[in-house]
């Protein structure tokens, strides 16, 4: 029995969120695993009402369930950073999420931006670093509003953070690399960053990379990119890659990046994961205030992440046959991975998913 907290979110969360559970519950039934779900309603709605984002007695909630199924954080009546900060980045500190898993793989049928790539091409894994960096909100402004003002946020980084991040990645490409998925002939992972101009931070990782490589993983290959190479080469050549790991803010940016590689935020998922705590999972897109509540918005993100999520649950032969629904319905069935152009509803989606894997 799994206990997962859901909590929709604001925007289309909660369309996209109600199809990942109407999967889920098609796969528990399927494979014989029960779930109990609780719903959770902080958003912009709740901050709106209440003022509250995410409240410490939640945390403290939240803690006690197996896994966190989330739809998206952002409302347009409430200043952009609240929200975000109040509820998503809180819960992936405060949960000590550490790892925000991204990856970018992209599905038999779906449109690709990038010329002459296709899901032979466009399938590794970002493995960002998810507590640390740009994001502690170390930093202020002071003399503001004078002519003077200054202000200062900085990255942020110790041996530990890096640490364990890099123990995940490699632990990770051992198990999930290009040679274990009969996909090459060996496992590898790079580190993406910026020694040239970062000469502190990156250096911290670069040398931490090394050490822990040829120390525990001799037999994973290790590359380094500088981040911004790293994005000319995901357009590029993106078959080059297979495992990544990198810090928080280079994280951010460069999984949108691979997302829109892989057919855009409709199908995009990411999981923050606490490998000795609770984790929870996301699509990658936003709250698509334009489209909340049409019943257009792709949830395949949604039920990707829930696919994520029964990975790391363990429920592994579950996790693989969602995997195989959605290759079916990008394959055979979905027009568009955009909003309004799937050739489906929201829920016709869902329905086309949790039938095939209930088959
Ligand atoms: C993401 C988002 C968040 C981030 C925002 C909404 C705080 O962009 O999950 O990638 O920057 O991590
Ligand atoms: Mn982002």
């Amino acid at each position: 029995m799994y206990k997962i907290a859901v909590i929709p979110g604001d925007g289309t969360g909660p369309e996209v969120t109600k199809e990942a559970v109407k999967v889920l519950k098609a796969a528990a039934d399927k494979f014989n695993f029960k779930i109990e779900t609780t719903e959770f309603d902080f958003g912009g709605e709740r901050y709106k009402r209440t003022g509250e984002t995410l409240p410490d007695s939640a945390v403290e909630d939240l803690r006690r369930f197996d896994a966190i199924l989330l739809g998206a954080i952002g409302h347009p009546d409430v200043a952009p950073g609240i929200l975000e900060k109040g509820i998503l980045l809180k819960a992936r500190f405060e949960l000590d999420q550490y790892i925000n898993l991204r990856p970018v793989k992209l599905f038999p049928g779906v449109d690709c931006p990038l010329k002459d790539k296709g899901p032979d091409d466009i399938d590794y894994v970002v493995v960002r670093e998810n507590t640390g960096d740009l994001y502690t909100g170390t930093g202020g402004i002071s003399m503001k509003g004078t002519p003077n003002e200054m202000a200062v946020q900085s990255a942020v980084y110790n041996r530990f953070q890096v640490d364990r991040c890099l123990k995940y990645a490699f632990e990770y490409a051992r198990k999930h690399g290009k040679k274990a998925r009969d996909r090459g002939d060996k496992n590898t992972l790079a580190l993406s960053g910026k020694t040239n101009v970062l000469t502190y931070v990156y250096d911290l990782w670069e040398r931490a990379f090394h050490e822990m490589g040829k120390a525990d993983y001799p037999e994973i290959e290790r590359e380094y990119y500088h981040v911004d190479a790293t994005c000319m080469w995901m357009v590029k050549n993106p078959e080059w890659f297979d495992i990544i790991v990198t810090g928080n803010m280079f994280g951010d940016i460069i999984t949108d990046l691979g997302a829109i590689t892989q057919g855009g935020m409709g199908i995009a998922a990411g999981g923050n994961i606490n490998p000795e705590g609770v984790s929870m999972f996301e699509p990658i897109g936003g709250s698509a205030p334009k489209y909340t509540g049409k019943g257009v918005i792709n949830p395949l993100a949604a039920i990707c992440a829930m696919q994520m999520m029964l990975e790391t649950l363990g429920e592994e032969t579950a996790a693989a046959a969602v995997e195989k629904a959605v290759m079916f319905a990008t394959a055979n069935k979905l027009k568009s991975m955009q909003a309004g152009k799937m050739g489906y509803s929201t829920s016709q989606v869902g329905d086309l998913i949790a039938e095939k894997v209930a088959q």
